[in-house]
């Protein structure tokens, strides 16, 4: 008898540690405010993760910042900020893999030129790469509809980085 209930008091034991374990449905974050089950919180994630107009706006930033760093000749800067285009537009892309195919040329073409133009040193190698770089910008925007998104190249530096 003694046995039998040391089982069951076990048993139960098991059943409540295995059934706090699987709590999927708790609130996450600070107060909670990730909700639902496991699936319902990824996608709560992933909506405030954003599509690609983050991307979007953190590129025209460094684009911008792309721009002063070749005036600068600080090409150390100016490389940074081309690697981390190339990731932004990437990881945009892996969000929304609809737009992937109008972007090879930016990312094939036009992201390498930037690069070699940046290795070389040289000014006017870069305002031509930079000039194909912004076109490439405008021709993405005309095949994915917001052509109103018009690029031109940088006249007024706002960046508090300068050399
Ligand atoms: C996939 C091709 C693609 C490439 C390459 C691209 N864009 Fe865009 N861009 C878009 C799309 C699509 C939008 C609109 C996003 C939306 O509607 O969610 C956009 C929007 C923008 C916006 C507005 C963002 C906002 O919401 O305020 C800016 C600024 C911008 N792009 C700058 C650039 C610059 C600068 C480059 C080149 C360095 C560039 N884009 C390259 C597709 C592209």
């Amino acid at each position: 008898m003694k046995t039998i209930i040391k089982m069951l008091c076990l048993s139960m034991v098991v059943i409540l540690f295995a059934c706090n374990g699987r709590d999927e449905n708790k609130a996450s974050g600070t107060d909670g405010w990730l909700k639902g089950d496991e699936n319902q919180k990824l996608e709560t994630i992933a909506k405030q993760l954003r599509g690609f107009d983050m991307a979007m706006v953190e590129t025209g930033y460094r684009y911008q910042e792309l721009y002063w760093a070749g005036k600068d000749e600080n090409w150390e800067y100016a490389s940074y900020q081309a690697e981390k285009i190339k990731v932004a537009i990437e990881n945009g892309l892996e969000r929304r893999p609809k737009r992937a195919e109008s972007a090879q040329n930016f990312l094939n073409v036009a992201l390498p030129e930037i690069d070699r133009a940046i290795a070389s040193k040289d000014t006017a190698q870069f305002t031509q790469a930079f000039a194909a770089l912004t076109a490439n910008c405008l021709a993405c925007h005309a095949l994915e509809k917001v052509a109103y998104v018009t690029v031109k190249t940088p006249v007024e530096r706002q960046s508090p980085v300068r050399k």
